[in-house]
């Protein structure tokens, strides 16, 4: 079994590519990845670790690629009190909604049984012109909960 699924929510693609890099990380400290960008419910292992990877958009909404997923959950309430995940957020401050799609995503995750590991990562991309470099600072202390 992979040790760590990682799911993406992106628009324009910055959330994939710090999804990548941070299974990339993972992958170079022993873990083995799973990296999905906006899958469907089916795909997902219901037990282990999931790190959710999402950028906020509309107003405090989830992207386009990750609202189905939202809705199969929301729809069908699966068991995931088997699910232990991480939390990492890209958005902008001066949104009102400032990475609301994590916040949300996270609540539905918690409605299920499913309980976070660490702290929520949220990125702020006006201070971060790279968002891959908060993220790798994170996953050190991430990691050593697992
Ligand atoms: C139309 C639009 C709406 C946005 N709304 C929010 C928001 O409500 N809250 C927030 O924190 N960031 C918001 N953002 C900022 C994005 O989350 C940020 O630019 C992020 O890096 C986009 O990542 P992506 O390339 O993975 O989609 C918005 C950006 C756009 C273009």
């Amino acid at each position: 079994m992979t040790d760590i699924t990682l799911i993406s929510g992106s628009t324009l693609g910055s959330a994939e590519y710090v999804a990548e890099h941070l299974a990339e990380k993972l992958e170079e400290s022993g873990f083995s990845t799973e990296t999905l960008h906006g899958p469907e419910l089916n795909e997902l292992p219901f037990q282990g670790i999931w790190l959710v990877v999402t950028s906020t958009h509309g107003a405090g909404e989830l992207p386009e690629n990750l609202q189905p997923l939202f809705d199969e959950i929301e729809a069908q309430q699966p068991d995931l009190s088997a699910v232990r995940f991480g939390a990492v957020g890209l958005g902008n401050h001066e949104y009102d909604l400032f990475c609301g799609a994590i916040k949300t995503f996270e609540q539905l995750l918690n409605r299920c049984g499913a309980q976070r590991i660490g702290e929520r990562l949220e990125i702020d991309v006006l201070e971060h012109e790279i968002p891959e470099d908060p993220a790798a600072v994170w996953v050190e202390t991430w990691k050593t909960t697992l």
